[in-house]
């Protein structure tokens, strides 16, 4: 049976996700809890250093605790609550363009992890068709991108040009951004907070540009694309189903994409020989989008 949230309640379970939201947390789980007549309560308790997800149902009878209150707590009632709470500003906005800027705006001088502050010129946000049917992501910026403000302008940039000629289309015609888009010092790899902090903005591009098909480039991309852990080798080869977590597109007819994944176009310049593994990879990115190559391969 469906229960009308309190207005107090509702405030307080708003407020909670954006706290969450601002954290990069932007899945909820919601488990029946058998013995609430239909209802259930998610309680999302935080503590100083972790946060403890747990199923606290409620007695019959039982009185919320200002401290259950104050966490999450969700009868089934609030179906569409996330959601609707969730809302981006740019969900309302139906031309890419002006939806990008406005993400491009909403990130503004950013602050939200420690890579602001460790020697970063600018924030390298995406660049390419806003509608583009395929969409590169890689890492994050190095060098030559934190200078230009563009993502894949180095050496490694031109190499993912002529794999994109290779495939028998020009770069302004596919989307590319990175999964953190401030350059890590020293071109380490980003840290998974610096990870899990950035990418709801990159979900949100992709929620706008609505690709066909994302080709992570690497295993960092692969990894926080897929939210899961396994080998480059493990990782190639298939397709996944893909929706940006957090965020739907405003467009009912585009229900997430395709996601190929391939080796970083700066591990093939260190390794060349697997130049062909990751031409197999495209080829079948190719396919998927009814693309033919050019006769001469560049
Ligand atoms: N490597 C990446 O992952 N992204 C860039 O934009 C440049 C190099």
């Amino acid at each position: 049976m469906f229960r009308i949230l309190d207005p107090e309640l509702r405030r307080a379970l708003a407020a909670r996700i954006r706290y969450y939201n601002e954290m990069g947390i932007y899945d909820f789980y919601r488990r029946p809890v058998s013995g609430l007549g239909g209802g259930i309560s998610l309680s999302v308790a935080v503590d100083e250093e972790e946060i403890a997800v747990s199923e606290q149902p409620l007695e019959p009878g039982e009185e919320m605790s200002p401290r259950k209150a104050a966490a999450v707590a969700m009868p089934v009632a609030a179906e569409n609550i996330l959601e609707a709470i969730a809302l981006k500003p740019e969900q309302s906005v139906s031309d890419p363009v002006k939806a990008l800027k406005i993400i491009r705006e909403d990130l503004g001088d950013c602050t939200r992890c420690p890579l602001h502050k460790q020697g970063r010129k600018q924030i390298v946000f995406g660049v390419g068709d806003p509608k583009a049917e395929l969409m590169f992501v890689g890492e994050g910026p190095g060098a030559d991108e934190d200078e230009k403000g563009e993502p894949f302008v180095g050496r490694g940039g031109q190499l993912l040009n002529n794999m994109i000629k290779a495939m028998g289309i020009e770069r302004e015609q596919v989307y590319i951004a990175n999964i953190v888009k401030c350059r890590p010092p020293g071109n380490r790899q980003p840290e998974r907070e610096e990870c899990a902090t950035c990418s709801p903005f990159l979900m949100r591009q992709i929620a706008v540009v609505k690709p066909k098909v994302i080709v992570a480039l690497g295993a960092t991309a692969a990894k926080t694309l897929l939210a899961m852990n396994a080998s480059m080798m493990q990782l190639r080869g298939r397709f996944y189903d893909f929706k940006p977590a957090g965020v739907r597109s405003n467009d009912p007819n585009w229900d997430g994409c395709k996601l190929a994944v391939t080796y970083h176009p700066a591990f093939l310049l260190r390794d060349p020989r697997q130049k062909g593994e990751a031409w197999k990879d495209l080829q079948m990115v190719m396919k998927e989008l009814g693309m033919k190559a050019p006769k001469q391969p560049t």
